[in-house]
């Protein structure tokens, strides 16, 4: 019998999961991949491998070696945590889909990477613009295994916690609202900028780092290659006044030096954060919605 499968658009655990109101997974699903899930991640594995070799950060793939990925199968998670454990002590967690970002941030702080554990179809292989397993898996995950990473990250989470404890005793609802609204953008938009689309000089040339570049062929080589791309140095004030759009290439890049340098600009952020400096950051994506602060304050 054919087994009803982990896709994107047809999942029937996820729907359960999320009908019970549950947002993690605990149970084991692994064995409700099907032939045609396994057969999308050979695919799109063997089309991204070739371009990390050429693009990606040497961190990134010491992360894929570390962590075992190949064509041959899907990742099991239980296997991936190990080797993440050994590393850095982070955790992928199976999510069943999308996370208010009090919550997103909160799995940071506690050294969890919420992890979408569907996979696209085999008829969209090049993109989706919802995330599944190969962007949250083999485009974010081989990063976690890097201790200087991975304390960016869980930095990131306690800087959400903090300004949402810093607007607490603003009386004036509208104001409070706003004002951690606009820490959330300077914090999500630090997030794109780094974790999903950064680059990085290595040894002289620009690499990829950014988990949303790594797992998209096109946006790989048109981060490094195209002319439509404006790179510049990491620069702190615009990357948080910087809006985007999710749904096209991207068209301006930050390169950073190392990681241990964006250690020191979360630093920095974080002091932003404690004199109000994020407060009233630039309008615009992402746009934070009053549903999306359940949680959060
Ligand atoms: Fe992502």
């Amino acid at each position: 019998m054919k087994k009803n499968g982990l896709t994107t658009t047809k999942a029937p655990l996820i729907e359960r999961v999320r009908e019970a109101g549950e947002l993690f997974i605990q149970e084991s699903y692994y064995d409700l991949y099907n032939e045609d899930n396994q057969e999308a991640w050979k695919k799109i594995y063997c089309k991204l491998s070739p371009l990390w070799e050429k693009y990606a950060s040497s961190k990134f793939l010491k992360g894929v070696k570390l962590l075992n990925l190949t064509s041959d199968k899907i990742p099991n998670l239980s296997d991936v945590n190990k080797s993440l454990e050994s590393s850095t002590g982070f955790k992928l967690k199976a999510v069943s889909g999308y996370l208010l970002p009090g919550i997103f941030f909160d799995c940071l702080k506690k050294r969890s990477f919420p992890i979408t554990i569907t996979i696209r179809g085999l008829d969209k292989l090049e993109y989706i613009s919802e995330p599944d397993i190969v962007h949250d898996l083999a485009g974010h995950g081989p990063m976690n295994t890097d201790p200087v990473f991975t304390d960016i990250l869980t930095k990131i989470g306690f800087l959400a916690e903090a300004s949402a404890k810093r607007h607490l005793s603003i009386s004036d609802p509208n104001e409070r609202i706003s004002k951690i609204k606009s820490n959330i953008r300077a914090l999500a938009r630090f997030f794109w900028f780094t974790m999903e689309f950064g680059i990085m000089k290595e040894n002289g040339n620009l690499v990829v780092y950014g988990g949303g570049i790594l797992s998209s062929p096109g946006e790989m080589i048109h981060s490094i290659k195209s002319d439509e791309v404006s790179r510049f140095p990491f620069q702190l004030e615009w990357v948080i006044n910087q809006g985007f759009n999710p749904a096209k290439m991207q068209p301006i890049l930050f390169f950073i030096d190392s990681f241990e340098s964006l250690y020191e600009q979360v630093k920095i952020l974080e002091q932003w954060l404690h004199e109000g400096k994020l407060d009233n950051i630039s309008e615009g994506e992402p746009v934070i919605k009053d549903e999306e602060l359940k949680g959060y304050i």
